[in-house]
């Protein structure tokens, strides 16, 4: 074993000497932070994504159509009757899941967490992944986002944030069907009570270890490259397998700079949730420290430099400015507006580049709503056809 394992230093030494210093990414992304070698380990290919909502979830949703697509799994999509969730915000039930996305590898549309039904449907070996992201931020983020859909938000006078803050039980209705939008939404979207009483601890306690107990990574948006690392490292994958094109981002317009005082108000609104990021967000620089933040940041940045070549491919040699949908000429590139006060920005392809670099780069950029159609159609015919070979 002992001359094994020096054999493949040496070869490993000999690679870097043959390269000249000039190997490339992919070969030194795989001698960053990773103390296995290469192929050493199966790509982990069982997964439960919990997207959670407003944290940069629909970038990794794509990342993971994406991976799916590349290796021929099975990704459980919504009926139709759900839209394109899981008939979100009811909770997760097998029956919401397309008969022809049954015995699925993966699982990443909204839906509402149930760790029972969820179970029963997935491998036994499946891994469970989410992402939290600050509360403050996140509750401006769906504050602008659901202006028009959560009537918690629409009785506020002139939209005005400071205005629900002031005095939230004024316009928020617990038993109405958005009111997830208004309050400690990460925990609902978890399965929590999103209304029990902050001065209860010992809840957001007990719901913490219960996350903690079923989750393998919890990312953070904040850190969303960060997270992918401890991500890939989790799964065996690849840095092709992480790399991604920022998906359903608002323009910097319909961001609103919150006033000093709103970002306390808004923690103690939404305090289960904070009680999560924080625990959450403390484990995670654990994990960064314990793979050695060195060789993270020296993975972060690998990815970045290949994604930025990636852009460049895809985008005729510039880097791709986000265009408000009405300008997207291509109609599957338009991501979902919520609201005429809020602009959703998506991309559209160079129409010079070349067959394969459009097919290439297409997927990249698909909205949610686009891809799961497509992701639909594609894995409905390959069950047509394992059917018919029966
Ligand atoms: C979760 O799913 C299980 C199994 O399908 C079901 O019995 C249970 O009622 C569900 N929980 C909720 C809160 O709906
Ligand atoms: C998981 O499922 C496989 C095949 O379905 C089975 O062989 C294995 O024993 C199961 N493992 C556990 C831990 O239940
Ligand atoms: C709403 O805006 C109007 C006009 O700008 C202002 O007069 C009014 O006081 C505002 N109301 C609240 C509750 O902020
Ligand atoms: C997350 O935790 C780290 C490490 O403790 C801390 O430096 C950072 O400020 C936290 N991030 C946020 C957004 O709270
Ligand atoms: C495509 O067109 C743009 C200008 O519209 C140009 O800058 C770019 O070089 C062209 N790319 C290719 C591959 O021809």
């Amino acid at each position: 074993k002992k001359i094994f394992l020096a054999l493949i230093v040496i070869c490993t030494v000999s690679l870097l000497l043959h390269h000249g210093g000039h190997f490339t990414n992919m070969e030194a992304f795989r001698f960053g932070c990773s103390h296995q070698y290469p192929g050493s380990k199966p790509k982990h290919t069982n997964i439960v994504f919990l997207k959670t909502h407003k944290t940069a979830s629909t970038t990794m949703q794509n990342i993971l159509f994406r991976f799916a697509e590349r290796n021929n799994l099975m990704v459980a999509l919504p009926v139709q009757a759900c839209g394109h969730q899981f008939c979100y915000p009811r909770s997760f039930s097998s029956h919401f899941v397309h008969l022809h996305t049954l015995r699925p590898n993966l699982i990443t549309n909204h839906m509402r967490f149930n760790k029972t039904a969820l179970q029963r449907l997935m491998p036994n070996d499946t891994l469970y992944i989410t992402i939290l992201r600050e509360p403050a931020s996140m509750f401006e983020s769906l504050f602008t986002y659901y202006s028009r859909h959560c009537m918690s938000f629409r009785r506020v006078p002139n939209g005005s944030l400071e205005a629900f803050l002031a005095e939230p039980f004024r316009y928020y209705r617990p038993q109405e069907v958005e009111s997830m939008y208004a309050r400690n939404t990460l925990t609902f979207d978890l399965g929590g009570d999103k209304d029990h009483p902050s001065k209860d601890l010992a809840y957001a306690q007990n719901f913490v270890a219960e996350v903690e107990k079923v989750f393998s990574l919890v990312m953070i948006s904040e850190y969303f490259d960060e997270s992918l690392i401890l991500l890939r490292h989790l799964l065996s994958w690849d840095l092709e397998d992480i790399l991604y094109v920022k998906l359903n981002m608002r323009t910097e317009s319909s961001k609103k700079r919150l006033s000093p005082g709103l970002p306390e108000k808004i923690r103690a609104w939404n305090s289960i949730d904070t009680y999560l990021y924080e625990y959450f967000n403390a484990s995670f620089w654990l994990k960064l420290s314990d793979l050695g933040l060195d060789c993270v940041a020296k993975e972060v940045q690998l990815l970045r430099q290949v994604q930025e070549k990636l852009m460049r491919s895809c985008f005729g040699g510039k880097m791709p400015l986000p265009r408000p949908a009405a300008e997207i000429k291509n109609k599957d590139l338009r991501p979902w507006q919520p609201s005429d006060k809020v602009d959703i920005v998506g991309y559209d392809l160079p129409v010079n580049i070349s067959h394969e670099a459009q097919e290439h780069c297409l997927k990249y950029i698909m909205p949610e709503i686009s891809y799961t159609r497509i992701l639909l159609h594609s894995q409905s015919l390959r069950h047509r056809r394992s059917y018919q070979n029966r």
